[in-house]
């Protein structure tokens, strides 16, 4: 496998036509989960250039009730460790079990400030079997950067994850 990846310019759709297929190749044939999120957060922070993008994985400490997002794999600064389900962007979209798009953090009621440079977000959920299992988290330090394009094909990519 080639370790460098090939960055594209141009639109955001050419940017994730061109990163998608490398990510592919990144985790195909790779049963560990750990290094899987680990190079699929490595790869958008270097093709997009976010400020924070990385996982948060469900985990349970008991019953359901117990049940928490903890941070896995990420790029970017130092994040919160554990967010309860409903709390924030990434809590909510857990509940909800969909992707949230928040142009403006402060705008979001309950957002959790892991740094004061992020102003705009999206959370999509990982969903198997009809459970959210965990979340992909990307925040910008720009407002109103994610969009329907972003949607799309994050979805894609969390839904090529093996777990
Ligand atoms: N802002 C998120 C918390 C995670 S950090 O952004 C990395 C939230 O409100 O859930």
């Amino acid at each position: 496998m080639a370790e460098d990846l090939q960055i594209a310019t141009g639109t955001k759709t050419e940017m994730y036509e061109t990163i998608i297929p490398q990510i592919k190749a990144l985790i195909d044939g790779e049963q560990d989960l750990i290094a899987n999120l680990g190079n699929i957060t490595a790869a958008l922070k270097e093709q997009f250039g976010w400020f924070w993008v990385g996982f948060y994985l469900v985990k349970s400490f008991g019953s359901a009730k117990d049940e928490e997002l903890v941070l896995g794999p990420f790029q970017g600064p130092v994040a919160c460790t554990r967010i309860k389900k409903g709390r924030g962007v990434c809590g909510s979209s857990w509940q909800q079990a969909q992707t949230l798009i928040v142009p403006d953090v402060a705008k979001f009621p309950g957002h959790i400030a892991c740094s004061s440079l992020s102003v705009s977000e999206i959370v999509v959920p990982i969903i198997r079997n009809n459970q959210v299992i965990g979340v992909l988290d990307a925040d910008s330090e720009k407002p109103d950067l994610f969009d329907e394009t972003d949607k799309k094909y994050l979805e894609q990519i969390v839904a090529k994850i093996l777990f």
